[in-house]
């Protein structure tokens, strides 16, 4: 029996370098995009829900579940090429994945690292759950943060105060 040689792509070859086992590399580092990294295990389907990735979107992206995690056990990570992010699907995600950081990739770089933070007043984000709302009727919603974990949010009309699963995206 003959044996093949079998030359390493150069993607191994990497993953040998930075001291991964080949079969330790999950997904291959992205050249330009976002890294939404540390969300919470299991809330990855909401993320992607926010920024619209159905079947009708274009981007590459790797949607990466129950990945272990030194500080907190298990996360979920989305690597999304080609693509930013808006002011509004940042304050949606702080919404979901408090604890998520978005990476900004240039070149293969993390030129840019912040973190999903929800501001004071949350205003045209999200719509108020209770369907009597008058903001419901208006075209309008502004909460604001009544607890951060678990997080509660009041809206600033109806001011009742919801959790965020109770927020449609
Ligand atoms: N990443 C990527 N492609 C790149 C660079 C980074 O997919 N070209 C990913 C990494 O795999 C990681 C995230 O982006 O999931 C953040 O990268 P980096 O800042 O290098 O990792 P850490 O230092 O571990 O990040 P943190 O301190 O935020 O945990
Ligand atoms: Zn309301």
């Amino acid at each position: 029996m003959v044996k093949k040689h079998m030359k390493k792509t150069p993607e191994k070859r990497d993953a040998k370098k930075r001291g991964e086992k080949e079969d330790e590399l999950r997904v291959k580092k992205i050249e330009f995009g976002i890294v939404i990294d540390h969300i919470p295990q299991g809330k990855s389907w909401k993320v992607s829900r926010i920024l619209g990735l159905d079947e009708n979107s274009q981007s590459t992206v790797s949607l990466l579940m129950n990945v272990p995690s030194a500080s907190t056990g298990l996360k979920d990570i989305i690597k999304i090429e080609g693509r930013g992010l808006t002011k509004k699907e940042l304050e949606k995600i702080a919404l979901v994945a408090p604890s998520a950081t978005v990476n900004v990739i240039r070149n293969y770089a993390v030129v840019e690292k912040y973190k999903a933070k929800l501001p004071e007043a949350i205003e045209g984000v999200v719509q108020c759950p209770n369907p009597n709302c008058i903001s419901n009727k208006e075209g309008a919603s502004r909460f604001h943060v009544k607890e951060f974990s678990p997080l509660k949010l009041q809206c600033d009309y109806c001011e009742k105060v919801y959790s965020d699963h109770e927020f449609s995206f």
